[in-house]
C-alpha cells in the first residue's frame, strides 16, 4: 500500500481530499461509548492528512430488536457492502439473554461475517511497555510480545448445520456441527502465511489433530500450502498446550492462524497480556476489493460490557485502535494508521489510564485516571500534537535548506 505524505495543511482552501464511505455501528452497552471517541479520533487524522469520512449510522444489536424487532434488517447489511469500510462498536443485551429466545442480538453479528464475507479476523496482540504492570502475566514474559492472532470467521462450529435443541430418545439433546471445508481453510491459512511472511516469518497453526477430524484437514491444508512459503518456519500446536504456552511463553508466537472457537478463545485469553480486553483492536477482512484497499468491518475484541455501560469508564483504546486497522486495511492510509498508534503509546506514556489499566489495588501514583470521553480527547490531543510537529518539522526543514517562506 502506498503511504500518504503528511498533509498538515489538509483544510487548506481548494486543498484535494478524498472521501471514505463509511458504515457506523455503535451497537449495545458500551458500544457507542468506545466508538464515538474513535470516531472523534478518526476526524482528526483525516484533518492532519487530508482525507474526510461520510458517516451512515445504523442500528444493529439489541438496539435493532427493540426499534425494528429484529437484530439487522436487509438494507442495513446491503448498506455495510455497499460502504468502503464499516466501523462497530460492540452489540449484546442482558434482555435478550434468555436461551430459549429466538431472536439475539449477537445473530446480526455473524448475519454480519458470512453476509459481507468476512472470512478472516485479525486479532494483533502487543504489550505496550509502559502497560506490563496492568497485566497478571509476570512482566519479564512479556518482553518482546508481538504477535498477530487470524481466527477464520465463517465456518467451524459458529455456521455448521445442524445446530439447535431437538428432542432425542432420552430427552433433550443440542447438537452443533464443527465442518470446514477445503477451501475455507486454504484461504485464511494462506493470508497467514502471507502476514507471516511480511513480519518475522514464523507461522502457528493451532488445531486439536489429535482428537478432531477437521483439525486432521486443517493440519493437511496448511502442510500442502506450506511449500508456497519456503521463507516461513511452521509449526502445529495442539490448542490445549498452545493455551497455555501463550501465558508461559507468549512471545515465541509470531501469526498464529486457527479455526473459529480457537481463535475465539486464545485472542480472548492473549488479552490478559496486553493488560486488559479494552486494548485490543481487530479486523474481518473479506476477499473483495475496493477501491481503496479491502472491504472490511473494524471492532474492539470486546462485548458489549453491560456491567460498565453508560458510565464513562470503559476503555476506548481498543476502538480507537480499530480505526487505525481501517485505516491500514481498508482505507489505504498506512501513514494515518501509524499516526494514531503513536497518539495511544503518546498518552499510555502520558500516564492516562482508565480503570481497567489501573492496578487491582488502584494505585494511581504518577498516573492519570480518566474516563471513556477523556481518553478519547487525549489521544485527538496527541494527533493535533503531531500536527503541530509535523508543521514545525515542516518549517524548520524549509529554514534550514534556505528555502524562501
Ligand atoms: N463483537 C461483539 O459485539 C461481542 C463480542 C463478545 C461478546 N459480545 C456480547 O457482549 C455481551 C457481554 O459479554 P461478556 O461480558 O462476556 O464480554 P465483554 O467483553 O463485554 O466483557 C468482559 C469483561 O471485560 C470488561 N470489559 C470489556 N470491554 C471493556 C473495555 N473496553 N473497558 C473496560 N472493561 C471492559 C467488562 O466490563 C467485563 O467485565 C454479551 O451479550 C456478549 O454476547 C459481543
Amino acid at each position: 500500500m502506498t503511504e500518504p505524505a503528511n498533509q498538515p495543511t489538509a483544510d487548506a482552501p481548494g486543498f484535494p481530499r478524498i472521501g471514505f464511505n463509511l458504515v457506523f455501528v455503535p451497537g449495545d452497552g458500551i458500544g457507542p461509548e468506545v466508538i464515538a471517541a474513535g470516531r472523534r479520533v478518526l476526524e482528526a487524522t483525516g484533518r492532519l492528512f487530508g482525507f474526510r469520512f461520510e458517516w451512515q449510522e445504523i442500528l444493529i444489536g439489541g438496539v435493532a430488536i427493540d426499534a425494528y424487532g429484529v437484530p439487522m434488517r436487509d438494507e442495513d447489511l446491503a448498506a455495510c457492502r455497499d460502504a468502503d469500510a464499516v466501523y462497530f462498536g460492540a452489540i449484546g443485551d442482558p434482555k435478550y439473554d434468555d436461551p430459549t429466545a429466538t431472536v439475539r442480538p449477537e445473530q446480526a453479528l455473524l448475519g454480519l461475517r458470512k453476509g459481507l464475507g468476512l472470512y478472516a479476523n485479525l486479532r494483533p496482540v502487543t504489550v505496550q511497555p509502559v502497560l506490563r504492570a496492568s497485566s497478571p502475566v509476570r512482566e519479564s514474559l512479556l518482553e518482546g510480545v508481538d504477535m498477530m492472532i487470524v481466527r477464520e470467521l465463517t465456518g467451524g462450529l459458529y455456521f455448521g448445520k445442524p445446530s439447535g435443541l431437538r428432542a432425542g430418545p432420552a430427552g433433550r439433546e443440542a447438537v452443533d456441527t464443527l465442518i470446514y471445508s477445503e477451501e475455507e481453510i486454504r484461504r485464511v491459512v494462506r493470508l497467514a502465511f502471507e502476514l507471516a511472511r511480511g513480519r518475522r516469518k514464523k507461522l502457528t497453526s493451532v488445531d486439536k489433530a489429535n482428537i478432531l477430524s477437521s483439525s486432521r484437514l486443517w493440519r493437511t491444508i496448511v502442510e500442502e500450502v506450506r511449500p508456497e512459503y519456503p521463507d516461513v518456519t511452521v509449526e502445529h500446536r495442539l490448542v490445549d498446550a498452545c493455551a497455555m504456552t501463550l501465558i508461559q511463553r507468549p512471545a515465541v508466537f509470531d501469526v498464529l492462524v486457527t479455526e473459529n472457537l480457537f481463535g475465539d478463545i486464545l485472542s480472548d485469553e492473549a488479552s490478559v497480556l496486553a493488560g486488559s480486553l479494552g486494548m485490543l483492536p481487530s479486523a474481518s477482512i473479506g476477499e473483495r476489493q475496493t477501491a481503496h484497499g479491502l472491504h472490511g468491518m473494524y471492532e474492539p475484541i470486546h462485548g458489549s460490557a453491560p456491567d460498565i455501560a453508560g458510565k464513562d469508564i470503559a476503555n476506548p483504546l481498543a476502538a480507537i485502535l480499530s480505526g487505525a486497522m481501517m485505516l491500514r486495511w481498508s482505507l489505504g492510509q498506512n501513514a494515518a494508521a501509524v499516526a494514531i498508534e503513536r497518539a495511544v503509546t503518546a498518552v499510555l506514556t502520558a500516564g492516562y489510564r482508565t480503570a481497567d489499566l489501573l492496578s487491582a489495588t488502584g494505585d494511581a501514583t504518577g498516573l492519570r485516571p480518566v474516563g471513556t470521553q477523556a481518553m478519547g480527547d487525549a489521544v485527538v490531543a496527541a494527533i493535533e500534537n503531531q500536527e503541530h510537529t509535523a508543521a514545525e518539522d515542516g518549517e524548520r526543514a524549509t529554514a534550514l535548506s534556505g528555502g524562501s517562506r
